[in-house]
């Protein structure tokens, strides 16, 4: 079978990680990933024995042109060529505009917005030299209703855009784009992003969190992995510009019908 070549951003951990964990397992792909950590990479190879040897960690902040150019240049001289981009990396800082300073605000854009246009556009020769390629952006629910940060709504809300925009802009290329809008799903990003101060916090979130998913259940990173290497695939061969929740029913519920 023909190698495929694919790129997650942020793939040192949650959902990153589970679409790394998921592609590796088809022998015939060849997957890169990215972090900016090398401690982050030396965890992860750890946590999951076995990638090591399957996957090419490359260091790197997707809202730095110099990096996006270097993991760029390093992808050609492998590989040539690209056939599928998540954009998962991202942040989260909480609060409304009394909370968020300016300079958390434009944090929260430069990672979850700029990067994947940075990204994809510094990857962009590659993935038309794939004859045939998929982009992926991991957005969120809170891009189409508010959530608990302004910034971070507002920037998967102009990530989704993005992406309705890329799927006319780069379809004549054979180049499809969607989006994935996940609900809450179990990863460290609450902690590492000071959202909640410590596990108990945490699992106090998810315990309140869980009347509001009809399924009965809080999000695992597989749910948004198997999505993603779907989308990525060439059964998807047909989906383009599509803003897709995949969060256990939550978004259907809105303040005039609480959950009960
Ligand atoms: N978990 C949820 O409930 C949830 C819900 C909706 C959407 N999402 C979205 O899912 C995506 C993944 O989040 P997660 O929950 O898996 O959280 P996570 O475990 O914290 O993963 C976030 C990843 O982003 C990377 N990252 C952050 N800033 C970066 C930068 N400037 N350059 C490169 N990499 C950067 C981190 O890598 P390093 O720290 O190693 O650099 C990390 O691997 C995010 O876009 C998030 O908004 C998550």
């Amino acid at each position: 079978m023909d190698q495929k070549v694919f790129l997650i951003s942020g793939g040192s951990s949650g959902l990153g990680l589970a679409i790394v964990e998921k592609l590796i397992r088809q022998p015939e792909n060849a997957v890169i990933s990215t972090s900016r950590s090398n401690e982050k990479i030396k965890r992860a190879l750890e946590q999951y024995p076995s990638l090591k040897g399957k996957v090419l960690f490359l260091t790197g902040d997707v809202s730095k042109p110099e990096d996006c150019t270097k993991i760029k240049e390093q992808i050609e001289s492998r590989y040539g060529k690209l056939h599928g981009l998540v954009n998962n990396a991202g942040v989260l800082t909480k609060g409304g505009m009394e909370m968020v300073s300016y300079d958390q605000w434009k944090f929260n854009l430069e990672v979850n917005l700029n990067g994947p246009y940075l990204l994809t556009q510094t990857l962009l020769p590659l993935l038309k030299k794939a004859k045939g390629a998929s982009i992926v952006n991991v957005s969120s629910i809170a891009s189409v209703r508010p959530g608990s940060s302004v910034a971070y709504s507002v920037s998967k809300a102009g990530l989704d855009m993005l992406t309705e925009f890329l799927a006319g802009d780069l379809g004549p290329y054979k180049i499809r784009v969607n989006s994935i809008n996940p609900g809450l799903v179990k990863t460290n990003i609450h902690l590492d992003n000071q959202i909640v101060k410590d596990r108990e916090a945490y699992e106090n979130l998810l315990k309140n969190a869980l009347p509001r998913y009809p399924i009965g259940r809080i999000g695992e990173p597989e749910d948004i992995a198997n999505l993603a290497v779907f989308l990525l695939s060439d059964q998807a061969d047909w989906i383009t510009g599509s803003i897709i929740k995949i969060d256990g029913g939550a978004a259907v519920f809105n303040d005039l019908i609480p959950p009960k």
